[in-house]
């Protein structure tokens, strides 16, 4: 081999694996394959990695890859091929690689928190069922379709209007098909009512909620008869391949108009991905569905909406609206019935969203009594205060450090991800998701170590490491803490906590902190005051409070202080799919709430830096195995936890 080719070959690239949030440092001469099993990525491979089972498809979103391979060629269109589809056994990199990895070629789905209250006590649905039943034409009686509906509708008092001719053309239809009776779904206030659809007269009115969340996207059909919860699901937000985090896709869709159409395209499907999976799941259609409710932040509202997220990349962050909206579900793109519109609440600032203003919903926060916070902890983290009439906001840029990025070994909460850890009296025991062997760490887990390892005098209160713990141990010169030892991994290799990665849970925790101090300051109030604190979300819910507390996420608080709701803004979402006072509620929340803008707030730098210190909370107080309420019904984080047992490492 000459020498060129023997530098080639020596050449390293890094393979991002999204939405699992991976990264693998790979040599030229290896598969996309390997690569993902070097740091546990469970791609599936039927047939052994020969190329012949194209069960480990994948796409190509950024970098370049070695020309395609004749399997390739038999497996994929040439359409296929120039969208980026290639073959993870077969493709070998040419430069640093992002890949998005579709479900179908995952062996583990990504666990997606969706626990929270799914049934609503308010009854007041934004759409009424009248069963019907009309003459059929004769010789006698030439009255044209639908004008017989509507004169059914008049005997019950409703004067209705079509949304548009699509609607008449399907009603009409169905009508027929259906001889002549059915129920037929009014939308709107008395006098003003818009026909929807009709449906046969034994089928339940539907209605689906969504939580779009940069990562995820949680997804609950509603009976709108019974307001029970029939079925929920989620799935990975499909935007990840073009960027993490929501800066990154809002730049993504600036750059090139054919970027933003596949971002928001790519949501759509989504959504109708979800849409039938819980309606045919539950021996529904989607055609069925005859109201719907969106939440989401303030960039994945307007990608969803069709606004310009332009704004919301540039100083000073406006959005182009925060008004709620109602659009027909054909002109997002949502496969429904015909006359369906989706419902999205109003926002209340460019990085604070209906999806908080759902969680605030759902957390009760206008009849709530006392300093009550609220908190929604993400890659950017939604905080209000909510102290007598007063309804404050903020938002703060926390970084994907809790969904595992920027971490050496950080992952998304997939089987063998790390979730909990304690070091107690020298041993270490871990946790991980479905008990897997670990392959990583993902949030709750990084937390919980950082949490461990202060307490245990690991490290200090500005995040240096002790280089005389036993786990201690140098690498390139760079100091770092064991966890997990090759042996016990699941693939193999060991899994260590870095200097660097406590740096980035210093800069996150210290973000949010700030922001509530910022808060409180705001309202005149010390953080310690805070009555209540509500932490909501997906992290929120497998999150360790005493572990927040410790690192100094969460102010100082007593246990019976704090709850976790679960996937709030999801139960806010099905609250007003169910009642039109609580859509009205909802408003109230977006106009009362005061935005305050963190970025060019006089204290934030003083406050931010001087939070990114450490502070021990042992013997302060606090019950040291404090644990956490849950009011919300639904036992969120006891269900999340599932009580699994833990591993002791060596
Ligand atoms: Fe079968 Fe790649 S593993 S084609």
């Amino acid at each position: 081999m000459s020498e060129s080719e023997t530098a080639s070959q020596n050449r390293k690239f890094e393979i991002e694996f999204e939405p699992v949030g991976r990264r693998a440092v790979t040599g030229a001469g290896s598969t996309l394959l390997s690569a993902a099993q070097e740091v546990g990525v469970q791609l599936v491979a039927v047939c052994g990695g020969i190329g012949i089972c194209g069960s480990c498809r994948v796409r190509c979103m950024e970098g370049s890859l070695a020309p395609t391979e004749p399997e390739e060629e038999v497996e994929f269109t040439a359409e296929e091929l120039s969208d980026g589809w290639r073959l993870a056994c077969r493709a070998r990199a040419l430069s640093d690689v992002k890949l998005d990895i579709p479900s179908t070629s995952l062996a583990t789905a990504q666990r997606l928190q969706l626990e929270g209250a799914t049934t609503s006590d308010s009854s007041e649905p934004s759409v009424t069922a009248y069963q019907v039943e009309v003459e059929p034409p004769g010789l006698y009686d030439l009255r044209p379709d639908w004008e017989r509906v509507e004169a059914a509708l008049f005997q019950e008092q409703v004067m209705p209007r079509a949304s548009s001719v699509h609607v008449v053309q399907h009603v009409c239809d169905r009508m027929r098909e259906m001889s002549w009776k059915g129920r037929v779904i009014v939308r709107g206030e008395r006098g003003a009512e818009e026909i929807v659809t009709v449906l046969p007269t034994d089928v339940p009115m539907l209605g689906l909620a969504f939580d779009i969340g940069t990562t995820k996207i949680a997804g609950y059909l509603v009976d709108l008869d019974t307001l029970q919860t029939v079925s929920r699901a989620g799935v990975v937000n499909p935007q990840i391949a073009f960027g993490e985090d929501v800066v990154s896709r809002i730049a993504c869709a600036n750059r090139e108009r054919r970027l933003e159409t596949q971002l928001r395209s790519r949501l759509a499907e989504a959504l109708n991905e979800l849409a039938r999976q819980l309606t045919t799941g539950s021996g529904n259609a989607a055609t069925r569905v005859v109201d719907a409710v969106v939440v989401g932040n303030t960039a994945m509202h307007h990608f969803f909406a069709g606004l310009s997220v332009r704004q919301l990349g540039e100083a000073p962050y406006v959005p182009v609206t925060c008004s709620s909206l109602s659009e027909p579900a054909r002109d997002l793109g949502l496969d429904l019935s015909p006359g369906t519109t989706v419902y999205l609440p109003p926002n209340i600032a460019g990085y604070v969203g209906s999806d908080h203003v759902s969680a605030l919903l759902a957390g009760d926060i206008l009849s709530r009594e006392g300093r009550v916070v609220v908190l929604d902890i993400g890659t950017n983290t939604e905080i209000s205060l909510k102290i007598a009439d007063r309804l404050i906001s903020c938002s703060c840029a926390s970084g994907p450090a809790f969904e595992g990025a920027h971490i050496q070994d950080g992952m998304r909460a997939l089987p063998g991800a790390i979730e909990h850890v304690r070091l107690s009296g020298g041993a270490l025991h871990v946790q991980t998701v479905d008990s897997d062997r670990p392959v990583g760490i993902c949030g709750s887990g990084i937390l919980d170590v950082v949490a461990s390892m202060l307490e245990a005098g690991i490290i200090d209160r500005r995040g240096r490491f002790y280089a005389t713990h036993p786990r201690v141990r140098s690498r390139d010169g760079e100091l770092e803490f064991l966890l997990v030892p090759a042996e016990a991994a699941g693939h193999g290799r060991d899994i260590v906590v870095t200097s660097k990665d406590v740096v980035e849970i210093q800069l996150a925790k210290g973000a949010v902190r700030a922001g509530i101090e910022i808060l409180c300051s705001t309202a005149g109030i010390k953080s310690s005051e805070i009555d209540t604190l509500v932490v909501a979300g997906a992290f929120g819910t497998y999150l360790d409070a005493k572990s927040a507390m410790t690192v100094g996420m969460f102010p100082r608080l007593s246990e019976d202080r704090i709850e976790q709701i679960g996937n709030a803004a999801g139960t806010g979402a099905i609250r007003m799919l169910c009642s039109a006072s609580e859509r009205r509620k909802a408003q109230l929340i977006a106009e009362r709430a005061e935005y305050v803008e963190l970025t060019t707030h006089p204290d934030f730098a003083d406050v931010f830096t001087d939070r990114l210190f450490f502070e021990l909370v042992r013997n302060q107080g606090v019950d040291s195995d404090a644990r956490t309420r849950d009011v919300s019904g639904a036992n969120a984080r006891a269900a999340a936890t599932d009580q699994r047992p833990s591993t002791e490492m060596q």
